[in-house]
């Protein structure tokens, strides 16, 4: 007993020291321990509440990784409305609103105005009860709005917990949003994985509050600010004093917000951020200017849809116009086709910009783009120019409709387009050489083979007719290299020894190399686990691989395709002769005899390893899988709705059952 109360008071120690360093790192960006310690920290707590569940609290530092489950929505009203807010473009707007407001106090009332950054994310709105995150739930329409707390909850600067004075019950309000960094990668990975990237942060910060599973939403990485608070017991009259004392409670509140006395104060501050806005990590799209005191804003009321207390002034967005000049159609590896527009070079937010995506040819005859247009010109999220649209005024005489090609640029075959793809493709894949070339730089890269080789030796070995698939560089010798222009000993022999290698890299990047359409390096990995060999994926039928999780149909209809083409077989077999891997390699570094001839028999469902992945575990462990319970079976590992006969007959053979968490620790896994 006295071992359960003191595993209790360190429970509640760590959380609570857990708690102090996310808040020192999420809302005050100033850590004082290092992410090593952090981890340290995190880990025991894990392991003590894994040793005492009875302790478990959904509101533990260690429960924001989320949950593998799907999450239903519900639909939760919100006690009060979310408001939208009105939004003024000038100087004039703005001082109407000011007017407006001493109008109403008949200009005898004394305020101050609270100036905001307008946080350009997902509007969500959060209830704690006594200090405890209760519900977090989307604007929606302003009345109802969809419960997404489980994916909230896996926001670090959200505390999950306030301290200090805070009121017993409080909602706060604010922006859900992902920083520049953050949104880059996520990008980045799904082009990769030949998903759609999102247009803008906002669009990528509400698209991932609404997935399903909150552990895919723990991984992206999301932020939060809060800056509205609502409680009959706040302590202040000042919503400004409000937010910084909130600060003190854990919330992450604004960090660039100032109260003005008039309305040249806020202004000044409107331009500052109008010119400061680019060296924010994350979109603003505005200022929000608020009536400082609660006593006032109260009195001021609202209308039917947004406050009288509060106004927005929306920046412009920044927009520039030039002149297309040409439009260029990219073929990528796959053979999709991108067109591209070539521009009258033009600075935009701090770059020049001379090219722009157009994406496919429904943007194009949506925007109704021609030659020589004049176009407006628009950052997309901060970051990729994007054309808005066409100036029709300034379009010259005789301009033609932009007409898409119907046969490749590179290589003449007739494009064809897929009922509900955007884009159109060249299925010359084995002939095409964008495509060629393009297959063989993604070979190449980081994440698949890592061979050290830049574009422009890819296109000087193919055009000289050195290589024209992947498994030709494992030909190549030191003196073809050599006889390229530009090429010294050296860099010859560099090339050759970075091939070499590359041999070494493991089966699930050698997949990833092969350039199969859906199977990202993700995909790679999880293919390579569950199937082991090149063998058995090969083999696999479109229901065995769709069946594995992470996988799905259209994947597994990609994966089949690729097999069923002689020309892949082909190379895969020279890669096989040139001695890359196309086995997955178990991690033995890990291999114990702990437990040391041990039947074993799995039955039921897993939370944290795959059936597979226990029966492995079993095996480099020293043990013995077994298919069913017999009288000399050491151990039944048993998860969820495991039969109730199996049960009875484990029961009956007097068998130890341990549970998965048992056998982790047995296996002291870091997991
Ligand atoms: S106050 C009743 N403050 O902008 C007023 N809103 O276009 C509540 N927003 O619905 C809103 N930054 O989603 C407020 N500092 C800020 C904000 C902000 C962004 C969003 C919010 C609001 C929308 C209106």
């Amino acid at each position: 007993m006295t071992n359960k109360i003191s595993a209790e008071k360190k429970i509640l120690e760590l959380r609570n020291t857990i708690e102090k360093h996310n808040y020192n790192y999420y809302v005050l960006s100033q850590p004082i321990i290092g992410d090593y310690d952090y981890d340290i920290l995190l880990k025991e707590l894990q392991e003590l509440e894994e040793q005492n569940p009875e302790f478990n609290d959904p509101n533990s530092p260690t429960q924001r990784v989320g949950d593998d489950r799907n999450n239903e929505f519900t639909q939760v009203e919100h006690s009060t409305p979310m408001l939208s807010l009105g939004n003024t473009y000038n100087i004039e707007e703005l001082s109407d609103f000011d007017d407006k407001t001493k109008r109403f106090f008949n200009d005898n009332a004394d305020f101050k105005y609270s100036c905001e950054l307008k946080y350009d994310g997902a509007a969500i709105s959060i209830t704690y009860i006594n200090g405890v995150l209760q519900k977090a739930v989307t604007r929606g329409d302003g009345a109802i709005g969809d419960d997404v707390t489980n994916n909230i909850r896996t926001i670090k600067s959200i505390p999950l917990k306030l301290s200090g004075n805070y009121p017993e019950e409080l909602t706060v309000r604010g922006e859900v949003f992902m920083n520049h960094k953050t949104f880059e990668r996520l990008n980045n990975e799904r082009i990769e994985n030949e998903k759609s990237p999102f247009a803008n942060p906002r669009n990528a910060a509400s698209g991932t509050l609404k997935i399903q599973k909150s552990s895919i939403v723990a991984k992206r990485n999301l932020d939060c600010i809060l800056y509205y608070l609502i409680s009959d017991n706040l302590p202040s009259d000042s919503h400004n004093e409000n937010l910084t004392l909130a600060k003190k409670w854990g919330i992450n509140t604004p960090e660039h917000s100032v109260t003005a006395s008039n309305i040249d104060e806020v202004y000044k501050f409107i331009k500052y951020w109008e010119n400061n806005r680019d060296k924010l990590p994350y979109d603003i799209d505005g200022i929000v200017i608020k009536v400082d005191s609660i006593n006032l804003q109260k009195r001021l009321g609202q209308t039917a849809k947004t406050p009288r207390w509060a106004i927005s002034y929306k920046f412009k967005a920044e927009r520039v116009t030039t002149k297309l000049l040409s439009v260029d159609f990219q073929v990528g590896r796959t053979g999709a086709i991108t067109p591209v527009a070539n521009l009258e070079a033009v600075q935009l937010a701090g770059t020049e910009v001379k090219r722009a995506s157009l994406h496919n040819a429904d943007i194009i005859s949506e925007l109704d783009i021609r030659i020589n247009d004049t176009v407006f010109l628009e950052k997309g999220g901060e970051i990729i120019p994007k054309i808005i649209a066409v100036d029709k005024t300034k379009r010259p005489q005789n301009s033609e409709i932009l007409k898409y090609i119907t046969h490749c640029p590179a290589c003449d075959t007739k494009l064809i387009r897929t009922e509900g793809e955007a884009n159109h493709y060249c299925t010359n894949s084995l002939n095409c050489p964008p495509q060629i070339k393009g297959k063989i730089e993604h070979f190449c890269s980081r994440n698949a083979m890592n061979i050290t080789i830049g574009e422009a030796t890819i296109k000087a070995l193919y055009e000289s007719g050195l290589i024209n698939n992947a498994a030709d560089l494992f030909d190549l010798t030191k003196e073809q290299v050599f006889s390229l222009e530009g090429f010294k000993e050296k860099s010859s022999a560099n090339l050759i020894e970075s091939i070499e290698k590359s041999k070494d890299a493991e089966f699930s990047k050698v997949l990833f190399a092969l350039g199969i359409r859906f199977v990202g390096k993700t995909v790679a990995k999880t293919l390579a686990k569950n199937l082991k060999t090149i063998e058995n994926i090969k083999n696999a039928t479109i229901e065995n691989l769709a069946e594995i999780d992470e996988v799905g149909e259209r994947i597994a209809q990609s994966v089949h395709n690729y097999f069923t083409d002689k020309k892949s077989i082909l190379i895969i077999e020279r890669l096989q002769n040139a001695g890359l891997n196309f086995e997955f390699i178990e991690d033995t570094s890990s291999k114990t005899n702990i437990l040391d001839g041990k039947k074993i028999v799995i039955s039921g469902k897993f939370e944290k390893l795959s059936r597979d992945e226990l029966k492995n575990l079993i095996e480099v462990n020293g043990g013995i899988n077994q298919s069913s319970v017999s009288k000399n079976t050491d151990f039944f590992l048993g998860g969820d709705k495991v039969g109730p006969s199996k049960i009875k007959k484990v029961k009956e053979l007097n068998i130890s059952i341990i549970t998965e968490n048992e056998f982790i620790k047995l296996l002291n896994l870091d997991l």
